[in-house]
């Protein structure tokens, strides 16, 4: 079943709230809050976190639309700003121009400051349905998007001289995934401990693609830069193990994946999705050699 539908609807549900409540918003900021999270991209992390709250009984559904929301609201506001000339100076994200490069430097800062602001509103928005569940869901969201684990010490870790390479791929990317799958679990009113490892797995299967995506496609096929991780001297398991060896390192991390999943109603279904989710992101040369 695709879960598309849901997220875009909970998605648009996000920027409107964030759009239109005060009359007389700045037109052009309220015009990029839109343009930042649509089209979206795969929608990863959203489809991840539904799936885990259907999988265990997804008995207050808008609290899991809220959370699977709040969740991508931080992510495109870590994408316009990792755009940004002061990090990654990229001029392409998802097939377009970034943010900055549409509406210029101060709407693109306070575009990523919005969306961060409005994911949180978001969530504690349903506080009226479970009190609990809204602040526990708060306060995961914001150890996974600031310090000392979240986003912000991921990308902090590129301003060292000397990276902790675990750290910094567990916070810059891994942060996020472990969010979906436990604000997944915390909507549906599980405890989130037994989801972590879940996340992590999908966090390093996902940066191990997304390093085969980078050195594997082009930029059009990408829809942004690509061969970045050469260009800004980045580690990526293809730079360490070439294509076939990272593709080798990316089914491990799979079937580790899998066999991770917490005993629960929807086990069959999530494993399922994880496997799915992964044909999406690896390139079809990839998927062609892990055939072989
Ligand atoms: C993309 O990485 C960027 C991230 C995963 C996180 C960026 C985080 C920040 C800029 C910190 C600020 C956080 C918030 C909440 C605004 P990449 O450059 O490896 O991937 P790309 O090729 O898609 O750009
Ligand atoms: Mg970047």
């Amino acid at each position: 079943m695709t879960l598309t539908p849901r997220i875009e609807a909970a998605m648009a549900r996000a920027i409107t709230i964030g759009q239109a409540r005060v009359a007389g918003a700045p037109p052009g900021l309220a015009s990029a809050l839109d343009y930042a999270v649509t089209p979206g991209g795969a929608r990863i992390r959203p489809t991840i976190c539904l799936s885990v709250a259907m999988a265990c009984g997804d008995d207050i559904p808008e609290m899991s639309d809220a959370a699977a929301s709040a969740l991508e609201l931080i992510h495109c506001a870590s994408l316009v700003h990792d755009d940004m000339p002061c990090f990654d100076d990229a001029d392409l994200r998802r097939g377009k121009p970034a943010v900055h490069k549409a509406y210029g430097e101060p709407l693109a800062l306070l575009t990523g400051d919005s969306l961060i602001v409005l994911a949180f509103e978001v969530l504690a928005r349903e506080a009226h349905r479970d009190p609990r569940r809204s602040a526990d869901l708060v306060v995961h969201l914001a150890q996974r998007t600031g310090m000392p684990g979240g986003i912000c010490a991921g990308q902090g870790w590129e301003s060292e001289e000397k990276i902790d390479l675990r750290a910094y791929h567990m916070a810059k990317t891994g942060a996020l995934f472990m969010a979906a799958t436990q604000m997944g679990a915390i909507a549906a009113g599980q405890d989130p401990e037994p989801w972590e490892e879940l996340g992590a797995r999908i966090g390093e299967a996902f940066q191990v693609a997304d390093d085969l995506r980078d050195a594997l496609l082009d930029t059009e096929a990408l829809g942004k830069p690509a061969a970045q991780d050469v260009a800004h001297g980045r580690p990526s398991a293809v730079t360490e193990l070439g294509v076939d060896g990272a593709i080798r390192r990316l089914k491990d991390i799979l079937s580790g994946a899998i066999a991770s999943i917490p005993s629960c109603p929807g086990e069959a279904a999530l494993a399922q999705m994880v496997n799915k989710t992964a044909e999406r992101l690896v390139p079809t040369q990839a998927a062609a050699r892990a055939a072989r």
